[in-house]
């Protein structure tokens, strides 16, 4: 396979490097590893264990994980000294929400249903990043979820594949520019989707886990948002840790070569995950790492993470005719052309000897947009008598775990200082004329902390249980069996229901969680998930009015963990259960729950009310291929200013194969004031009205389909639309 996109200059240089230094190109150590960085020399144990030589680590194409501008310059200066061709190292990291200045999680973007948020985030960590000397962000993770068992759900925006795609272009953008600015404009870096494929669904919830599924799942609902970033431009994908259809993604040949390469026509770095070329000796399907190798480059892998199979092992194979010269040649010149893409080759240095950015980094301005973000993401779940927004003047006690707790910035974030996050407890010193805060620990409750709440509440006008997670308990390796608070949070938003004080409950999450009790015992309620760096002032904002919340759920949340998976967007049943057929036993439903999600996707109120009106469709019939254009008014209603996010959904009533109950087609976030009104409009191409057939081909059929129309998933049927034989002539 030829690299479509390379240069003369770099097929030129690939030309004269040696197999060694073409090897070593498609390695990628941490930055520990290189001279230069202030741990030089203790290298010995880590290299011993990859069984790599100092002379290997001279010749590495990149690095994983560097930290400062100065050490990215110090090890880059050192590289070059040595290098015969002078090919620079890329630098590549983990910038998940934010580099110093924390956003809130991916999640919590999913919650914004805003792109302008993701693209907004993605813009500052990308400027941030690239003043420390960072080339390659592995973000946008892009996998579905339907698990919130699964830790890393809060990586992801969520359980629906448009919502997910929408989001993904965004920070696509954001992160990169356009594409050609990444050569001239030295505050973009590439993007990486990840991880490729299916990472998202792993059995049981269980970190690492096996994930399967049907092809026509995989097609359906997991490769869109991938594909969708891939076509915005996004530079590299990172293999997944586990096997689709039985095979490791990272040596699987028809999820890299055919899928990503090409039917996606994909022509950027492919890199595995952390240490998951040698990972496939464990899955069993491979002998050794010389085995491992050779599958994974053959899949077309082309940088090995923090493992040594492709640095012990290429040559040798090649060497002994197992493995074409070709096949590394192309992996190669896909690297080169993603440094000359950066510019590399033309500053090493990407700026940053000439320039020191260092004050674009943790700027107020990025803070602001931080606390703007956080407020934007959040979810206002309960809001009985309008108890939200009081008064700044009003007596406030706030308590619980989160009450002063710097635990706010969520997982994933390497760069970000919790040292720096503006607490709850900060937040209302400022804010609030009088406020008493009585914190807790996260896993107990005693009889002295509710003495203590009970007379901080008696003098209150209001109370706050600032209730959550911390962050060890989600992200990477952070599956949980149940998705419960620990009991004592239960009781303490409990017990303060019994002292007769409106409770608002501010709840920090990774993930949705089980919530009956503590919907039940607050007046209101906020999901805040990790807010970042501005988590306090986003919190206060919210409390007071100052920010009025928008925030819709990107992913249902469970009545219990039993009714995991539940997702908005599935099959009916030949037995659906219905208002008419409840009480009978042979239907599709559970004895002890409802079959309803607690809180369901798409769902958030505001402090204000909107209204939709005048729902248009521009035909009510249509051949294949047409458009259909619908057309409405929304009005804000209510006394103060407020955004909602209109949602569009469709449902195929009679496909050839089942089709979900409904699925998001468009969706717009408004920005009204108090009695404002507007007209909107969405249009559904002949792709929303499109789905995979078990043999993986995507097709329109003729039929009925069902447009619902509204603010959650929820969202009332507002017109059938029938889909006429034949085809559009326009
Ligand atoms: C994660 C990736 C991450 C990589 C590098 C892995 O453990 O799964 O998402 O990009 O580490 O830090």
């Amino acid at each position: 396979m030829e690299v479509a996109m390379a240069s003369e200059t770099m097929k030129n240089l690939l030309a004269q490097m040696t197999i060694e230094e073409k090897v070593a190109q498609c390695m990628q150590l941490s930055p520990f590893f290189f001279p230069g960085t202030k741990v030089e020399g203790e290298v010995t144990g880590p290299l011993a264990e990859l069984e790599l030589t100092e002379k290997d680590v001279q010749l590495v194409g990149s690095t994983l994980g560097s930290s400062s501008a100065e050490e990215m310059i110090a090890i880059q200066e050192k590289h070059l000294e040595t290098s015969r061709l002078n090919i620079p190292l890329l630098f590549m990291a983990d910038v998940i929400h934010g580099y110093k200045t924390v956003f809130p999680i991916p999640l919590a973007l999913g919650a914004s249903f805003d792109r302008e948020a993701a693209e907004e985030m993605a813009a500052v960590s990308a400027k941030e990043a690239t003043a420390d000397g960072l080339h390659v962000n592995f973000s946008p993770m892009l996998d579905l979820v339907r698990d919130p068992r699964w830790g890393r759900v809060m990586e992801s925006t969520g359980e629906d594949p448009y919502l997910n795609s929408e989001l993904g272009v965004a920070m696509v953008r954001g992160y990169q520019g356009k594409t050609a600015d990444l050569e001239k404009d030295y505050t973009k870096m590439a993007a990486t989707v990840k991880h490729f494929a299916a990472y998202g669904q792993p059995e049981g919830g269980r970190e690492y886990n096996t994930v399967d599924m049907s092809n026509r799942e995989l097609y359906q609902n997991y490769l869109p948002a991938y594909r969708a970033a891939l076509d915005a431009g996004a530079k590299l994908v990172m293999t997944s840790f586990n096997v689709v259809d039985g095979v490791p993604a990272t040596m699987n040949r028809w999820l890299n070569r055919d899928i990503l390469r090409g039917e996606f026509g994909f022509d950027g770095v492919l890199i595995s995950d952390w240490g998951a070329i040698q990972e496939v000796i464990n899955h069993g399907t491979a002998a050794d790492k010389r085995e491992a190798a050779k599958l994974a480059i053959t899949a077309g892998v082309d940088i090995e993470m923090m493992t040594s199979c492709y640095m012990q092992n290429l040559q040798a194979l090649i060497e002994d005719g197992e493995l074409e010269a070709t096949i590394l040649d192309e992996a190669v010149l896909r690297i080169l052309t993603l440094k000359e893409e950066l510019g590399l080759f033309q500053d090493p240095y990407r700026g940053l000897k000439a320039n020191d950015r260092q004050k674009e980094i943790f700027s107020e301005e990025h803070r602001n947009i931080a606390r703007i973000i956080a407020a934007e993401s959040a979810v206002l779940l309960e809001n009985k008598a309008h108890t939200l927004p009081f008064a700044a003047n009003q007596q406030v006690a706030l308590v619980g775990p989160l009450a002063d707790s710097n635990d706010v910035l969520g997982g994933w974030t390497v760069y970000g200082e919790k040292e720096q996050a503006v607490t709850l407890e900060a937040a209302f010193q400022e804010t609030f004329t009088n406020s008493a805060i009585i914190p807790t620990p996260y896993t107990t409750l005693t009889e002295t902390h509710k003495a203590a709440i009970k007379q901080a509440v008696e003098g209150s006008d209001i109370v706050i249980a600032a209730v959550g997670e911390k962050t060890e308990w989600e992200g990477e390796a952070g599956s949980l069996a149940t998705v419960r608070l620990p009991e004592s949070q239960y009781q303490l938003v409990a017990y303060l229901h019994t002292l007769g004080k409106p409770v608002v409950t501010v709840l920090f999450s990774g993930r949705p969680i089980e919530i009956k009790e503590l919907a039940e015992n607050s007046e209101a309620m906020i999901e805040m998930w990790f807010p970042g760096t501005e988590a306090g002032h986003a919190v206060t904002d919210l409390l007071t009015g100052k920010a009025n919340p928008s925030g819709k759920l990107p992913m249902s949340f469970p009545q219990t963990t039993g009714q995991i998976p539940i997702y908005y967007n599935h099959l009916n049943t030949g037995r659906p259960k219905t208002r008419q057929n409840a009480e009978e036993r042979y239907v599709s439903k559970y004895l002890d729950i409802p079959n309803r999600p607690f809180y369901p996707f798409g769902y958030g109120k505001s402090y204000t009310e909107f209204e939709i009106s005048d729902v248009k469709l521009s035909k009510t019939e249509i051949a294949l291929g047409e458009e259909v254009t619908i057309r409405l008014r929304i009005k804000n209603s209510g006394s103060r200013a407020g955004k909602e996010v209109v949602q569009i959904y469709l449902q195929d009533e009679t496909a050839s194969v089942s089709r979900p109950v409904r699925e998001l087609k468009g969706f717009e976030k408004v920005n009204l004031a108090a009695g404002e009104e507007r007209q909107m409009q969405f249009t559904l191409t002949a792709d929303d009205f499109s789905f995979y057939l078990p043999n993986l081909e995507k097709i329109q059929e003729p039929g009925r389909h069902r447009i619902f129309v509204g603010t959650s998933s929820l969202a009332p049927e507002v017109a059938l639309i029938q889909i006429r034989k034949e085809e559009s002539n326009a």
